[in-house]
């Protein structure tokens, strides 16, 4: 996506192939500041501390994370260990385990000699095949937008609708921020807007990290996209004014019965949404799959530091980031939730929508590639 008119992707190879371009986003939407991981432990800090985030963005950068730990030593051993300590940053999107396991798979088989190449190829690979899928998602999703755009057109009152925008409401960051490029759930919103479709987006802040308000919100802004951030609290009332047409949402894990994890706060979304009949979807490539978990009883919820929640940063009027304090009491800090099968409408993936996990799991085991297209 672009990034000041300029085509960016959330990761990029730099110096020669070596080492890999990423955005701190810890300080969007405030500053763009532009790092370079080079070492496996510059990889740890940035997935552990947040600086990449969004579980296909955090699997790709772990690819590259074993990339150094080849071209420093390419044993078995430590591959093995360099393994172990990427899939110790988090544990919850299951994006990162695929990447780390795709890796292992492809470079122990070969000659010592022949790892480094091969690493930096495979994670390649790995990246340009999130942008493809991603692409895909995009594309199947236009399927679910495009008879609710006809609907409003065509609706009881087409006079009254003339004005009438499409309300999508996300939570948290999907979008090209959280994947390599074009995010899952903000993909099919990107191509709906690019084709002149008349769509809005409510953006649920998500506290307490507030990806939504910070990340959400500074990307579709950056494309031109109608937003209107909300606090999370917010969608419920919406729903049941009519204002929200469709939900949308990204995922970091999803089990062989089809519950979804997602960040902490899109249970509460697809209640409100089942409640009102609102249609709630989520978009996902195939490596957030994971057909080794029965359900999502089963799914491994990250804690994060109660300082997320009893702290907030912001922007002062000086333009200096700061940090303030909103409780004195403890906290707690989960930051992922599961959302049951039952509730959701359909899961939008890079081979098409489908109303049940089972026609997903069976269609995402199709051997075709895909390819991205040219931006
Ligand atoms: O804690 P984060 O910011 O990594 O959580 C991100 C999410 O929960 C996203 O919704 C999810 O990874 C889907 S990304 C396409």
């Amino acid at each position: 996506m672009k990034l000041n008119q300029i085509a960016t992707r959330s990761i990029s190879q730099c110096n020669h192939g070596q080492s890999v371009q990423i955005i701190d986003q810890r300080q969007l939407p405030w500053r763009v500041v532009f790092e370079t991981l080079e070492t496996l432990d510059q990889v740890e800090v940035a997935i552990r501390e947040m600086w990449v985030r969004g579980a296909p963005l955090i699997g790709a950068t772990a690819a590259y994370g074993l990339c150094f730990a080849v071209r420093h030593n390419a044993s078995n051993a430590s591959i093995e260990q360099a393994c172990q300590r990427l899939l110790a940053t988090r544990p919850t999107a299951v994006n990162l385990a695929w990447a780390v396991e795709a890796m292992r798979q492809t470079l122990l088989p070969l000659p010592e000699v022949e790892r480094t190449a091969a690493a930096y190829a495979k994670a390649a690979a790995i990246c340009d095949e999130d942008v493809a899928l991603c692409q895909a998602i995009g594309q199947h999703g236009l399927t679910i937008l495009q008879p609710l755009v006809d609907q409003i057109a065509t609706g009881a009152h087409p006079e009254q609708n003339a004005s009438r925008r499409l309300n999508i409401l996300t939570h948290c960051n999907a979008g090209w921020l959280a994947t390599v490029d074009y995010g899952t759930a903000l993909s099919p919103v990107y191509l709906a807007h690019d084709a002149g479709w008349p769509v809005h987006v409510w953006v649920d802040e998500t506290r307490p990290r507030n990806q939504g308000a910070l990340l959400t919100a500074f990307e579709l802004a950056e494309h031109g996209v109608p937003h209107t951030v909300i606090s999370d609290n917010a969608g419920g009332l919406l729903m049941r004014r009519g204002q929200v047409d469709v939900c949308i949402v990204g995922a970091d894990r999803v089990t062989r019965n089809g519950d979804v994890c997602n960040k902490v706060g899109t249970y509460l979304k697809a209640l409100a949404a089942f409640d009102n009949q609102i249609p709630f979807y989520v978009a996902l490539p195939y490596t957030t799959l994971d057909t080794s978990l029965a359900s999502g009883e089963d799914i491994p919820i990250e804690d994060r530091s109660p300082e997320e929640v009893t702290h907030i940063q912001g922007q002062h009027a000086d333009g200096s980031l700061q940090t303030v304090l909103l409780t004195q009491s403890s906290a707690l800090n989960p930051a992922f939730d599961v959302t049951p099968a039952r509730l959701i409408t359909g899961y939008i993936t890079e081979r098409g929508v489908f109303s049940n996990i089972a026609a997903a799991l069976a269609a995402s085991q199709t051997p075709a590639p895909l390819t991205a297209s040219a931006p």
